[in-house]
């Protein structure tokens, strides 16, 4: 797999952009640091060096869904290599893919699909807290070295981001040949408090109500107090337990 090294770059995701013209897919991209790292919603990601910041740049070969599908497979991958560094029982993903350590967010993936010559492309960003974390984030955060085991991270982003190759590429291996069951049923393994009581913001409407599972779109079913179920596909979720 290629992997394009840079020092600083304005965003991983908007570089992708750039070099999709020229690069062959897929190929990823690990920066030490990004002057304007983006989350989810407009959101900024604070992007200094010491943290992990990549994005991979696939191609679509289905509809849309096969692009949101990939966002739990990239969620996937990187909860089982986090899981490779701390206690794997700390390691849980909240929907649809924010990755949690000790319920605390450790990394987070802002997906994105381009069109270019008439082919549709997705770019997966990722950004993991290994070395530090923001303090005022509108979801408690953490990083990776507060729980390593022997609380030592000597392993450096590209190390990191090698594992996440690994684990991406044999789920979607997983994935293209077996279809969004056998990922729905890990997601659901690894998912955080579901079933569990859960607010749900979006932009047009709150509410709550009780999280069961996600359908084999990935969208969230919730289940109000009057029995009704809504699938979300789409917005911030806090969670019973949340300390928010
Ligand atoms: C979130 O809001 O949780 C998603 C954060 C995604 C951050 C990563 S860092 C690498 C890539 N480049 C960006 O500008 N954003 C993503």
């Amino acid at each position: 797999m290629k992997v394009i090294l840079l020092e600083s770059v304005d965003s991983t995701n908007a570089h992708a952009k750039i070099l999709l013209a020229s690069e062959q897919l897929p190929f990823w991209i690990l920066a030490e640091r990004q002057s304007k790292g983006r989350g989810r919603y407009q959101r900024k990601w604070i992007s200094n060096s010491g943290n992990l910041f990549c994005s991979g740049v696939y191609p679509i070969v289905h509809d849309l869904t096969h692009a949101s599908n990939l966002s739990f497979v990239a969620a996937i991958a990187v909860a089982e290599t986090l899981a490779e560094f701390v206690s794997p029982e700390l390691i849980k993903i909240k929907w649809p893919n924010d990755i949690l350590l000790n319920g605390k967010k450790v990394s987070g993936i802002l997906l994105e699909t381009f069109s270019h010559k008439n082919n549709n492309f997705v770019i997966i960003g990722i950004g993991i807290n290994l070395l530090h974390h923001p303090k005022d984030s509108l979801y408690p955060a953490t990083n990776l070295l507060e729980h390593a085991n022997n609380n030592s991270l000597d392993q450096s982003p590209s190390i990191i981001l090698d594992v996440l190759i690994d684990k991406f590429e044999a789920l979607n291996e997983t994935y293209t040949t077996k279809g969004f069951a056998p990922i729905r049923e890990r997601w659901h393994r690894l998912c955080y408090n579901i079933p569990g009581e859960v607010d749900v913001n979006l932009l047009t409407e709150k509410f709550s109500g009780m999280a069961t599972g996600i359908d084999l779109n990935g969208s969230l079913l919730v289940r109000l107090s009057n029995g009704t179920m809504r699938n979300i596909s789409a917005g911030d979720v806090f969670f019973g337990s949340d300390n928010v």
